[in-house]
């Protein structure tokens, strides 16, 4: 229970204490192997941007802008911490003239994103996003790759009941036109429709027909189709798209209402959705898609686009992966004040082999020091009293399997660490 008056973290941001930090690191250990596995070379950006920037690449009558942004003034600058990805790594590629450098581009990150959307199961204030952001690849190849790399990966992290959706939503011109089609269909039935919608009308009709309040839904039945308006090149490259996903034996659905709630899509969007027994209705496990005109629209030359991102927290409620169970794989115990410094040293030694190590520096019983060793997880623990001490040696105590015995000090962090590789037990480097 926390006291009434002590500090609390802001509502919809949330610790993420040791025992789940283990996770996280195992899912963000498997997302970059599958990145390292499909060529793509990790992006670091700031998590703070010019609110302008997410204004014009977002769009102006997107949820985001309207109304979740954490946005401040500091002295003459308008700032904003990021609510996506996308903006700053397409303002990072056109700022370091990136194009020039090599023809394709392949880029991941992980990192914090800032949302004020109300919290629920799956849905934070402060979230972390895995995603990656392909520049200058405008075949649908490069759509039915990213599709099945995020099967693949969700697979790999044992993510049951996928649904991968792709829908088209043509590229600038099929886009107005298929507004202004939208348009003039809800206008009709503009006073069925819910108050959110009867706004979007003029800002955003596209977005009325992914709205989930029943009002809206009822309104849709009929709405002009996508599909009837994609052009020749549009339609080319969703077939395109279908063909490439069928040869590479995803399974999935076209879902002619998905719109997604970002303005910059062009062509094909997609959303994997899975584990909606656990996520309930933010079952969204990724979302992405095609923005073939953004990096132009912020400066750069005509460049075609198509990334994703990835909520890690629905990854790890979808995936339930284990912690690491063990903390150290050895616990140096020193019996009685004397022997604290020559422990201090034998921990040293031990973890320059590589080995793990909580040395006590708290003194205490050898009952709570082997229960402090238990708790950790090591496998080994090395006692030192005044006896060992004087005997020049030091006392092995094998927690798994019970056994003790005496070795020469000197040969102590060898055999543990014999010990250790034999058994598998020795830490990797790589927590996944
Ligand atoms: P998005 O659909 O806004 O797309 O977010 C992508 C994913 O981030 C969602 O599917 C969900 O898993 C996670 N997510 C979004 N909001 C929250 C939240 N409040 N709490 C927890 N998780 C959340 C984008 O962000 C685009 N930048 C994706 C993209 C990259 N498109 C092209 N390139």
């Amino acid at each position: 229970m926390t006291a009434p008056h002590a500090l609390q973290a802001v509502k919809g941001m949330n610790d993420v204490l040791p025992a789940e930090s283990a996770k996280w690191a195992r899912v963000e250990a498997a997302y970059r192997r599958a990145m390292a596995l499909h060529g793509f070379r990790e992006l670091r950006t700031p998590i703070v941007e010019p609110t302008k920037l997410f204004v014009r690449a977002v769009g102006e009558a997107t949820d985001i802008v309207e109304k979740e942004m954490y946005s401040f003034r500091h002295h003459d600058e308008e700032l904003t911490l990021r609510p996506e990805g996308t903006a700053g790594a397409v303002r990072a590629y056109v700022e370091h003239g990136v194009h020039h450098q090599e023809p394709v581009s392949r880029w991941y990150y992980l990192g914090w994103m800032f949302r004020a959307e109300q919290p629920q199961r799956g849905r934070y204030r402060q979230f972390a996003q895995a995603g990656a952001e392909i520049f200058g690849d405008a075949g649908p190849g490069c759509d039915a790759e990213t599709i099945a790399l995020l099967v693949d990966f969700f697979h790999a992290l044992g993510i049951p009941d996928l649904r991968v959706l792709v829908n088209s939503i043509g590229s600038g011109a099929t886009r107005a036109r298929f507004r202004s089609a939208l348009h003039d269909f809800f206008v009709a039935k503009k006073s069925s429709l819910s108050e959110d919608s009867q706004r979007r009308l003029e800002t955003n009709p596209l977005r009325i027909l992914d709205s989930k309040d029943p009002r809206d839904r009822k309104a849709c039945e009929g709405a002009p189709h996508i599909h009837e308006h994609l052009d020749d090149a549009d339609k080319a490259h969703f077939d395109g798209l279908q063909k490439m996903l069928d040869a590479l034996g995803v399974t999935y659905e076209i879902d002619p209402r998905l719109v997604r709630g970002l303005d910059y899509y062009t062509r094909t969007i997609f959303e994997i959705k899975g584990a909606t027994q656990k996520l309930g209705a933010g079952d969204t496990l990724v979302g992405g898609g095609r923005y073939d005109n953004m990096v132009e629209e912020l400066g750069g030359p005509k460049t075609p686009a198509l990334g994703f991102a990835a909520g890690i927290e629905r990854l790890l409620i979808a995936s339930e992966p284990q912690g690491d169970e063990a903390i150290v794989d050895a616990f140096v115990a020193p019996i009685g004040s004397a022997s604290q410094m020559h422990a201090l040293v034998l921990a040293r030694e031990l973890r320059a082999r590589g080995i793990a190590v909580e040395a006590d520096t708290r003194g205490g019983s050898l009952k709570s020091l082997l229960r402090r060793a238990n708790a950790l997880g090591a496998r080994v623990v090395l006692m030192l009293g005044e006896g060992e001490l004087a005997r020049g040696v030091v006392t092995l105590k094998d927690l798994a399997g019970h056994a003790q015995e005496e070795v020469p000090r000197a040969d102590a962090v060898a055999i543990v660490a014999d010990r250790l590789a034999a058994s598998g037990a020795i830490r990797r480097e790589d927590p996944a």
